[in-house]
């Protein structure tokens, strides 16, 4: 298998999806046809699901709090932490992933720019806090201080994602350009703005690589690297980090 070669300059950008938490036991998003319960994820992941029904809404997310308490970290998300240990600031992670793996792994200089499972926010005063209840058969949380609902801290479909996230992100790869490695692991590239970034990278002159068990053709062809197979095993190797 391809092995990285980094020199004093080579700055790594890795973003990862659903598939790097999938051997850990965490379910992907498109992998029962997308469906939870029959439900369309965009049901359950939605401001106009959340006002239609935040009874289900929450029982979706209480669920994978409940199920996020039970897994652990991976070979997968060991080996990007360690890559990051190893090469400090050179390094930077966005994971659209909620599960909150990647930090337990090790993980630091990173974004999780969907959201976080294991915090809420009222709708009203909109500051996130902690919250690793699963709010299973109890009444919809309510905020002490404004008595609105309280939500997952997710960033829903049609919501916008933090633009200081985006800052960050947009920030590394025009400082790396042309000495930026790019990696897109366990993701469908299916949904925006992070499946644009290879595009970014690629414009700026970086190398980009995608790893996954069974990459989306369409994304696949905009990188120059595609390597099929399971990340906890995939990277270990590919970084040198086993
Ligand atoms: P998807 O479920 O769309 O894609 C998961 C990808 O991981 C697929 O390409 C699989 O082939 C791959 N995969 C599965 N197991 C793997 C393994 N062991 N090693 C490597 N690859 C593996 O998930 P995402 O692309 O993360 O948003 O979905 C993007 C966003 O859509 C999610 O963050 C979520 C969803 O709506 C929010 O919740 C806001």
């Amino acid at each position: 298998m391809e092995r990285l070669e980094l020199n004093e300059t080579s700055r790594v950008l890795v973003l990862t999806g659903a598939g790097v938490s999938a051997e850990s036991g965490v379910p992907t998003f498109r992998g029962a046809n997308g469906l939870w319960e029959g439900h369309r994820i965009e049901e359950v992941a939605s401001p106009e699901g959340f006002a239609d029904d935040p009874t289900l809404v929450w029982k979706f997310y209480g669920l994978r709090r409940e199920g996020a308490l039970k897994v652990h970290p991976n070979p997968g998300h060991l080996a990007i932490a360690k890559l990051e240990e190893r090469i400090g600031n050179r390094f930077f992670l966005a994971t659209q992933n909620v599960d909150g793996l990647h930090a337990r792994a090790g993980s630091q200089r990173m974004v999780a720019i969907h959201g976080e499972l294991f915090k809420s926010r009222c709708l009203s005063c909109q500051v996130p806090f902690e919250d690793t209840k699963s709010h299973l058969g109890e009444p919809l949380p309510r905020c002490p201080k404004c008595d609105q609902l309280i939500r997952p801290h997710i960033v829903w479909f049609g919501e916008m994602l933090d633009p200081d996230h985006l800052q960050q992100i947009g920030s590394f790869i025009a400082k790396a350009g042309s000495k930026l490695h790019f990696f897109a692991v366990g993701t469908s590239g299916q949904v925006y703005p992070a499946a644009g970034i290879v595009d970014e990278v690629r414009h700026r002159g970086g190398t980009a690589w995608l790893v996954d068990v069974d990459p989306s053709p369409e994304y696949a062809v905009r990188f120059q690297h595609v390597i099929r197979g399971k990340s906890g095993e995939v990277l270990p190797e590919l970084f040198g980090t086993g």
